[in-house]
């Protein structure tokens, strides 16, 4: 008798409470006044602790972009550079681009051999690689022009992390471990002495301290333009020419971070908000959601063939005009309207056979009428939010660090076309819009994101993982507005990316069922022979901030590099 009042109370409860339609079912955090996504929990607490000061979301994204520098070194940085967006509480939004920029030197044949022969390597693996790093510039930048707490404060948490040390989380050991990164960094003896201690690998809990880091993080507290004419550029400068690379005293003096407007889309009635070139992301995003908007993705049913077989289709046709029209609009001109709009979005898609997967070198560009990396999201209690993704391109960068400052170089000269037709690191073909030019920005994939519904801010997003990012983007926003995730269950559920050529699907594990797989396979669709992207198994890292209609502020960190959100 008693077992069967309680299974009837157990039965009982069920009913009451609602259960979730997918499988993964993780709760976003909920905070009442602010939230930091990103993928160190030490960087998502600190930016909490300032905006428990006072400090708005941008002095928390400039006190989390310096922690990452020292936390998380595989992409954040000192010596590298990426994207801010931000939009006020007023309903103002700005994008800061402080990408890297071509080196005067440099020249567009610069990878070539005599035989016009992309050099491997060059552009990855060496000081030639390397870009002027644009993020101490572009933090200062938005700290000026938004930023309530004083500069010192908010590099102060990552100058005490760097001088005392933090210690070793599992995602990080994992990362300095990973076969790659060991051959990369072994190859510089400052690195190697820095982040393998000669051989010695740090184990999970264990202190990581970086005194030239803390000594370089100490003069840019002082004042931010140290960095570009002080002390540390001076040494930049010199270890620059003593290995060859291109970067001089005169690149570093003049560079300077530009203030962008963002582009805008809309998609079943949410306003989309997101990066204009040199990224290639905002454009590629909206570009696939226009192509997406007229047709019935939930009746398709989520990770479903025809589903994914639809968004396979976007994603070819988009990365395919990415290869073609996009660059640096200070450079070359790019069709941006043509490329954004609905028009354009529809001949796009009248070409998409609804049974038949198209061959990659069959799909050419439109004609429209005119790596690691890492991401994070924040929103303040007054509303305000940044969205930013920075990096130092692939993992870990060049893998050289610069002796007596304690910061990685970026390879970010890799994201430019070294010869046209020839793929980059990311098997990324470009074209000519993306040739190098002196203080020219390489073509960029990230793409920071706020996504709006009757002008209030729903959530903001990105991701690292070169090309993959704009499709986790994608993705993610699909989930929430088409399937009705939350923002975490949006980032957990299991990712597909598609960028033209190499005409492969790239998968993560368990994400398609045997039959969903072998259906789309009939379709045409080539999948990669083993999953994720790159080395890594898996597909982006996106960190999201959200807000729901009672105001509660919702953080979802992505699971796939141990991101933590935090929150108050
Ligand atoms: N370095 C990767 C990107 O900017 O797309």
């Amino acid at each position: 008798m008693k077992r069967a009042i309680v299974l009837l109370l157990l039965l009982l409860l069920l009913l009451l409470v609602p259960v979730s339609t997918f499988a993964w079912t993780r709760e976003p955090l909920r905070a009442r006044n602010g939230v930091v996504a990103s993928v160190d929990p030490i960087a998502s607490r600190i930016g909490v602790e300032v905006m428990k000061k006072g400090g708005n979301a941008v002095d928390a994204a400039v006190a989390v972009g310096f922690v990452l520098a020292v936390t998380w070194p595989s992409a954040g940085n000192l010596g590298g550079g990426g994207f801010m967006l931000v939009r006020t509480a007023d309903g103002k939004a700005e994008a800061i681009d402080y990408r890297e920029r071509a080196p005067l030197a440099a020249t567009r044949t610069m990878y070539l051999d005599e035989k016009g022969e992309v050099v491997k390597g060059l552009s990855t693996d060496s000081y030639k690689a390397a870009g002027v790093p644009g993020t101490v510039a572009g933090l200062a930048l938005a700290h000026q022009k938004y930023g309530k707490l004083k500069w010192a404060d908010l590099v102060e948490p990552a100058r005490t992390l760097a001088a005392d040390g933090f210690e070793v989380s599992h995602a990080l050991a994992t990362s300095l471990r990973r076969e790659s990164t060991i051959k990369k960094l072994a190859k510089w003896p400052e690195s190697r002495r820095i982040f393998q201690r000669n051989g010695r690998f740090y184990e999970l809990g264990e202190k990581f301290v970086q005194p030239e880091l803390a000594a370089t993080l100490a003069r840019i507290k002082t004042d931010p333009r140290e960095f570009y004419e002080g002390e540390t550029a001076r040494i930049f400068a010199s270890e620059m020419k003593k290995n060859s690379g291109l970067i001089t005293a005169e690149d570093l003096k003049t560079y300077e971070p530009t203030v962008r407007t963002p582009i805008k889309g809309t998609y079943r009635g949410y306003e989309i908000v997101s990066m204009p070139p040199p990224s290639s992301g905002g454009i590629a995003l909206i570009e696939m959601l226009n192509m997406l908007e007229p047709i019935d993705l939930e009746a398709l049913g989520w990770n479903s063939a025809f589903y994914v077989h639809n968004v396979i289709e976007v994603m070819r046709r988009a990365f395919s005009d990415r290869a073609h029209h996009l660059g640096d609009t200070d450079f070359v001109k790019v069709p941006v309207e043509g490329l954004l709009s609905k028009q354009y979005a529809a001949k796009r898609r009248a070409g998409i056979n609804p049974y038949r997967a198209a061959v990659s070198t069959g799909v050419k560009p439109g004609a429209p009428e005119p790596a690691e990396t890492t991401h994070f999201s924040i929103i303040d209690s007054e509303g305000n939010v940044v969205s930013n993704t920075y990096t130092i391109n692939d993992s870990y960068g060049a893998g050289a660090t610069v002796a007596g400052l304690g910061f990685l170089i970026n390879d970010e000269m890799d994201d430019f076309t070294a010869q046209p037709g020839v793929p980059n690191g990311y098997g990324l073909v470009q074209g000519e819009a993306n040739s190098i030019q002196p203080r020219k920005r390489p073509l960029s994939s990230m793409t920071p994101t706020i996504v709006l519904q009757d002008g209030k801010v729903v959530f903001a997003l990105g991701s690292p993982g070169g090309p993959t990012i704009i499709n986790t983007v994608l993705l993610t926003i699909l989930n929430v507005i088409d399937f009705g995730m939350n923002i975490q269950q949006a980032i957990d559920a299991p990712r597909f990316h598609h960028q033209w050529l190499p005409d492969s699907v790239y998968w993560e594990e368990h994400g398609f069922s045997p039959d969903t797989r072998a259906a789309l396979e009939r379709m045409g669709h080539i999948f990669r022979d083993k999953p994720g992207f790159s080395e890594l198994t898996t597909i982006g890292d996106a960190h999201v901030a959200g807000i729901i209609g009672d105001g509660v502020r919702m953080g979802a960190s992505d699971a796939r590099r141990g991101g933590a959100a935090a929150g108050y």
